[in-house]
């Protein structure tokens, strides 16, 4: 088995599941035309958030990585009417295309794309007290994502639910001696996620049409 299988089979399972959708079309299109990387979830896994944040029930969502929103729109999907998604970037033009994409999907009112880097955002989210968020997406840089999960907690409520993309990254994670600050930080976060009194968690390997990589779920107490 290897990368054409998982392909094919992503074309597969995505062909039954997740048919053809305009607005999710129309802003990986987008994304690819402003040359933005291709570095989205895949649709199934879109799927898969908007159905894990369906079943939390999720009004309030903090994602770390907005890229083009395509994570973004499959999150909002799963709000209610009253619901809100705020979602960090870096890149301003990663922005202007993620809220471009946003709004062709219907959900300009209901996400709110902050532009910096998220360490520098997350203070003035506080303040405005904009938490507890119901759920969140962990998927921006990854040298960082120990202190997304802390600013996660600090965040949470009891029954929050964190989600981290990208914990496996080819299984170059059990390099302990990895030079590679992702690495470091995704090794650092599994660590923290693993063992934090206040989180029951897992994390699953999985291979598709993104490669060989893996998802951590867990629930704050
Ligand atoms: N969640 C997106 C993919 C995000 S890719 C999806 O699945 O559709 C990771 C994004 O994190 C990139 O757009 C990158 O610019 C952004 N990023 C990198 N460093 C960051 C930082 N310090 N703060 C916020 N965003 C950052
Ligand atoms: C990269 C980042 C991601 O979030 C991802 O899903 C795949 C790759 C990257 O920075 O290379
Ligand atoms: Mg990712």
């Amino acid at each position: 088995m290897s990368q054409s299988t998982w392909s094919a089979v992503d074309n597969y399972i995505s062909s039954l599941y997740v048919p053809a959708d305009s607005a999710l079309d129309a802003a990986l299109a987008a994304s690819d035309a402003a040359n933005l990387p291709a570095i989205n979830v895949a649709p199934n896994q879109g799927k898969l958030l908007m159905l894990l944040a369906q079943m939390q029930g999720a009004r309030t969502i903090l994602e770390f990585g907005t890229l083009g929103g395509y994570s973004t729109i499959w999150l909002a999907r799963a709000l209610p009417p009253d619901g809100r998604i705020v979602t960090l970037e870096y890149d301003a033009k990663h922005a202007a295309v993620a809220r471009e994409n946003i709004a062709r999907a219907g959900f300009a009112e209901q996400v709110d794309v902050r532009v910096g880097k998220a360490l520098d955002l997350l203070p003035g989210i506080e303040s405005e007290h904009l938490h507890p968020f119901d759920l969140f997406f962990l998927d921006a840089d990854k040298p960082n994502n120990p202190a997304y999960l802390e600013w996660s907690l600090r965040l949470s409520r009891p029954g929050s639910v964190i989600i981290a993309d990208n914990v496996v990254r080819d299984g170059a994670v059990l390099d302990a001696g990895s030079s590679d600050a992702s690495v470091q930080g995704i090794r650092r976060f599994n660590e923290m996620f693993a063992a934090h009194p206040r989180i029951r968690a897992t994390a699953v390997q999985t291979v598709g049409s993104k490669g060989y990589d893996g998802f951590a779920i867990g629930i704050v107490s």
